[in-house]
């Protein structure tokens, strides 16, 4: 996925709004970026491979600002990257400049046509091919007195197969197009200005009035006073038909999207936990016996819910081990059977999806577009949808009959934390609250998850009070000898095993596995010697005695043993080489915690590996393509 921002506006502003912008909209993608001007000879298009600051530093400095200017930051999908696929894209007679967000699947059919039409590319990418497409169907129809790019823009989208978000300027009139299908698009309204973005981190420190675009909705803006004498926006739908401008005010902070001092987001939002489960549970956990949990978005589904026959749970990367983990919780609470899927699988293996079932989607960023086409697949079949999300006003959050947001507050970097805690934390509110309308739990029991879940984020500061301990474990462990990890856990703490082994794959690129420990006899335990250290995630549970014996099995090959115990666990720490402890509560609750040191352990390996841990090589903060 991609990250596009715009600027049109009566202030000379464009240049730096939009390098400022595409900053903001970094952990989209980071692999080139690019930005082009509009000036009275045409467009001033300036493109680099790398981040936003080599763009930074390769602007002319008698580069003018101007009134209007597009940008992007990339995620390759088609052609590597480089100066001639990065965007944006001028068109070949220089009509039109274009950035896109998003894949064209036709491409190459329209480009077998526009090359009959004498057509030229520079680069490799499906989104030129749009650029030239929508200049072919411009100069066409082009009539000196009729402004008439948004019918040009429209005629050519309907032969286009695909997702995407693109803004498009033109060399004609002072106006920007923007339009959306699939790819997440809104709009800042400000005074005079508007600044056009895939969301909101670009726009909050210009205006708090936001429109999020609609699929096949096309926004035209304009310098030159509209059509029609109409204001400087409107909106078209599919139709062509002119709709309400439906502007909401955006809840965002500066300060979420700034470093806050610490050296990286990543580190950053691992230290935010405490206080962002603190939101989750917020307004939403009272402790008496008697209270319900208050979850609006809960209440408007309950009786689905209560008598599903089934409950999908979908996701992709690190909030599908969220999904994984409740899926136990459900289970245990609710006594409802659960199905969990990665979303890119679960469309193409035809599950046996019924009336009544319920799919719930598990998602950071609300726009993982795999997770968006299997809600579409469920949704045919008559299933009821529940999203549980982070960002507000994200495509999945709008796709949804009901939800919950998690609250975790804008999360930059690629790699997960805070938000998969807040996503643990979600889920668990939504099982202690159906259990008790099921009574399939006590009310004791009830008082007793509910306080537990209170404590929470005291018991991750005291975790988080061990950085220290965590960090010096990890240094010894960043040599080049240890080019392979293995994390073993059981139960509700397998999927953990899954998500340290993934944090430490996609910050510091080591290689790592995660496996039920139990599983690790029947196969990986053959990857155990001296350099291929196994950290253990063996909270005093129902599975401890188990898990200490594989944790022996290992030291009888001479393997190095890092383990995540409960406080005061003596026997673990006469086996281990390395054991971090964490407070003592629920079992269903103790993925919260044990998350937390190997969130630690992978950063600070990262971090001596010289790697960047907010923008790791090929990753994307969610991507929006399939
Ligand atoms: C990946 C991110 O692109 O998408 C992961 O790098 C994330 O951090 C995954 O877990 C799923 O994203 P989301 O937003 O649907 O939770």
């Amino acid at each position: 996925m991609c990250g596009i921002v715009g600027y049109i506006g009566q202030n000379d502003t464009a240049k730096s709004v939009v390098i400022e912008g595409l900053t903001r909209l970094e952990y989209r993608g980071y692999d080139s970026a690019g930005i082009s001007i509009k000036t009275e000879d045409g467009f001033k298009t300036i493109k680099t491979t790398g981040g936003v600051d080599n763009l930074y530093e390769i602007l002319p400095e008698d580069l003018d600002s101007g009134n209007i200017a597009i940008g992007h930051t990339r995620w390759a999908t088609h052609g590597a990257p480089s100066e001639a696929n990065a965007h944006p894209h001028v068109s070949m007679h220089g009509t039109i400049s274009l950035v896109h967000n998003g894949i064209i699947e036709n491409y190459e059919t329209l480009k077998t046509q526009l090359i009959k039409e004498g057509y030229k590319f520079k680069s490799e990418t499906d989104s030129e091919v749009l650029a030239n497409w929508i200049e072919f169907h411009y100069n066409r129809n082009y009539s000196e007195h009729e402004n008439d790019l948004s019918n040009a823009i429209r005629l050519a989208l309907r032969d286009v197969v695909g997702a995407y978000a693109i803004l498009v300027t033109e060399t004609h009139y002072n106006q920007m197009i923007a339009v959306r299908k699939s790819s997440p698009l809104c709009i800042g309204i400000g005074d005079g200005e508007y600044v056009i973005a895939s969301d909101a981190t670009p726009i909050i420190e210009h205006t708090r009035d936001i429109i999020y675009l609609e699929d096949d909705q096309m926004a035209v803006i304009s310098l030159d006073g509209g059509l029609a004498g109409n204001p400087d926006i409107h909106i078209l739908d599919v139709e062509n038909q002119t709709v309400p401008l439906d502007v909401e005010k955006v809840t965002m902070e500066l300060e979420s999207i700034e470093k806050g001092g610490y050296d990286t987001f990543m580190l950053k939002e691992i230290f935010e936990q405490p206080s962002a489960i603190s939101n989750t549970i917020r307004g939403r956990l009272t402790l008496s016996a008697e209270d319900d949990l208050m979850m609006g978005g809960v209440e408007n589904v309950m009786p689905q819910l209560l008598r599903a026959q089934k409950i999908f749970i979908i996701a992709c990367g690190t909030s599908w081990h969220a999904a994984l983990i409740g899926k136990t919780i459900i289970e245990t609470l609710c006594r409802i059977p659960v199905e969990v899927d990665y979303a890119s699988e679960f469309r193409y293996r035809k599950p046996i999806i019924k009336q009544g079932d319920v799919l719930m989607s598990i998602s950071q960023s609300g726009e993982t577009a795999d997770t968006k086409a299997a809600m579409e697949m469920a949704k045919e079949k008559g299933a009821t949808l529940f999203g549980i999300v982070n960002v507000v006003g994200s495509s999945i959050a709008r796709m949804s009959d009901s939800g919950i947001y998690t609250h975790s507050g804008t999360e930059i970097g690629v790699a997960s934390t805070k938000a998969f805690t807040g996503q643990l934390a979600a889920v668990t509110l939504i099982a202690i609250k159906m259990a008790k309308q099921l009574g399939s739990i006590t009310n004791e029991n009830y008082a007793d998850l509910k306080r537990s879940l209170a404590l929470i984020p005291k018991k991750m500061s005291a975790v988080l009070l061990q950085k220290e301990e965590i960090f010096k474990i990890a240094d010894e462990y960043s040599k080049p000898e240890y080019r392979d990890f293995l994390y073993l856990g059981r139960g509700i703490n397998f999927p953990i095993a899954l998500e340290g082994a993934l944090k430490l794959k996609e910050v510091s690129y080591v290689h790592a596995e995660g496996y039920p420990a139990g599983e690790m006899k029947h196969g990986p335990i053959a990857l155990v010697d001296e350099n291929c250290p196994s950290v253990f995630i063996a909270p005093t549970d129902k599975s401890y005695d188990k898990v200490l014996s594989n944790m022996q099995e290992i030291k009888a090959r001479g393997g190095k043993v890092i383990a995540i115990v409960t406080e005061g666990d003596a026997a673990m720490s006469k086996i281990a080489d390395h054991v971090i402890e964490i407070p003592k509560t629920d079992d269903l609750l103790t993925p919260m915690l044990t998350c937390i040191p190997l969130q630690l352990l992978s950063y600070r390996i990262a971090v001596n590996l010289g790697k960047n841990v907010d923008k790791p090589r090929n990753l994307a903060k969610s991507v929006t393509v399939e």
